[in-house]
């Protein structure tokens, strides 16, 4: 926590039914130690009061232009003065419109045109109207004129339909906002990772995986697109919503995951192998469900490859990241592992509550030692690991 202290953030807030989730991302902005200012537009006032952005910011919330309350009537140029940035969630099609001509009609549109600060924007809208080509060319207009759009998302909208224009969630925005503001360390870099548990087929309802949710990988991956990084995910089977900015490949075997990988390799500066990969398949997987017969029963195991071994132990491989995740003696086990795959550096974590929780504690191991990290909430661990590869990688 805490990644947004000390940042001013001015967070406009227009009149689309998503205006409710609003008032979720100024508490989530708050949390990570903004201070985050309200401006309300007249329509954002038809959804949700100025008293709840008022008590969620701790803040005055501003809606009127000619708002007496500024000493020198000029809250249109004092209020972005020092911002960090302007982030505009709803954001309707309109005040799209209205920003790609200038128009400066109420407060909010005054204070975007009055800025010196970046402004992000995260439409939310009925797909129709997202799709209008009036609004695929002021999108277009905002992204050539230096303005972050933030999502859309697809999923269901409040009139019923479904398709792009859903504003994205107030903690997927919150995230945003903090990458936005992250240190652009793999800029230029090709990074290809797996994630989640392989599954290894028994019969086609039943097989052997490893307990993984995924989570640290993914928010690796976040933290790696945050940090500028082109990113291929190969991920097995998750309960997440892919990064935004990601490419992602779903696999389930090894063998998958690992055919995969190699064919997004050409070109990576980075690998990272987080994934939980079933180290044994069965040798053979039934074509038809096994029934029970009562009897004791052995299913006979063959190795796996190591994927994360065998892109290391390549001619000329990429820069190579592997995770241990160890019940005991994790320095000993985790820089094995680190020397006998090859690997520049291991993320080591001492396994004890069980894996799937929020929070992670980590241990770095490279040539140079070992760099203990604080226990956090997993992105920023995330975003801790990035910064140490990316100080470890030629040419930084
Ligand atoms: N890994 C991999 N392919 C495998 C097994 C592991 O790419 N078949 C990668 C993991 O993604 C992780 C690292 O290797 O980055 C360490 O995985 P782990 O399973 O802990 O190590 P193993 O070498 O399999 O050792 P053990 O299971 O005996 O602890």
């Amino acid at each position: 926590m805490g990644e947004l202290k000390g940042r001013k953030l001015v967070l406009g807030v227009t009149g689309g039914v998503a205006a409710y989730k609003a008032a979720e991302l100024v508490r989530l902005l708050g949390k990570a130690g903004a201070d985050v200012h309200v401006v309300l537009t007249e329509g954002g006032a038809r959804f949700v009061t100025a008293v709840t952005f008022q008590a969620l910011s701790g803040n005055r919330v501003w809606t009127d232009l000619w708002d007496p309350r500024m000493d020198n009537n000029m809250a249109h140029i004092d209020l972005t003065r020092d911002a960090d940035a302007i982030i505009v969630a709803p954001a309707t099609a309109d005040v799209m419109a209205k920003f790609v001509h200038g128009r400066a009609d109420d407060l909010l549109t005054t204070l975007c045109l009055a800025r010196d600060c970046p402004l992000l924007v995260a439409p939310a809208m009925n797909r129709q109207m997202w799709e209008h080509p009036a609004t695929r060319r002021n999108a277009a207009q905002l992204r050539a004129d230096g303005v972050t759009l933030l999502g859309p998302a697809a999923g269901e909208q409040a009139c019923g339909e479904v398709g792009l224009g859903r504003m994205l969630e107030p903690e997927e925005l919150c995230e945003a906002v903090i990458g936005f503001f992250q240190p652009k360390l793999l800029a230029g870099r090709r990074v290809v990772m797996t994630a989640g548990p392989t599954f290894e087929a028994i019969d086609p309802v039943r097989g052997i995986t490893n307990s993984s949710s995924g989570k640290m990988a993914y928010g690796l991956a976040r933290a790696c697109v945050q940090a500028g990084a082109e990113v291929t995910l190969v991920s097995g089977p998750v309960a997440l919503s892919t990064p935004a900015g990601c490419a992602r490949v779903n696999v389930k075997s090894a063998l998958e995951m690992r055919e995969a990988v190699f064919a997004a390799l050409p070109g990576a500066d980075v690998f990272i192998g987080v994934a939980a990969v079933a180290d044994y398949r069965p040798a053979a997987s039934a074509e038809h469900k096994i029934k029970k017969s009562g009897e004791q029963m052995s299913i006979t195991l063959t190795p796996n490859p190591d994927i994360l071994a065998d892109v290391a132990g390549l001619a000329s491989p990429p820069f190579c990241v592997g995770f241990a995740a160890e019940s005991r003696n994790l320095d000993e086990y985790a820089e094995g592992k680190r020397k006998a795959k090859k690997l520049p550096l291991i993320v080591g974590n001492l396994v004890q509550d069980g894996l799937g929780g929020d929070d992670n504690e980590v241990v770095l191991f490279d040539a140079a030692g070992r760099h203990p990290l604080p226990k956090a909430p997993k992105p920023e661990v995330a975003r801790a690991i990035v910064a140490h590869l990316a100080g470890l990688l030629p040419g930084s």
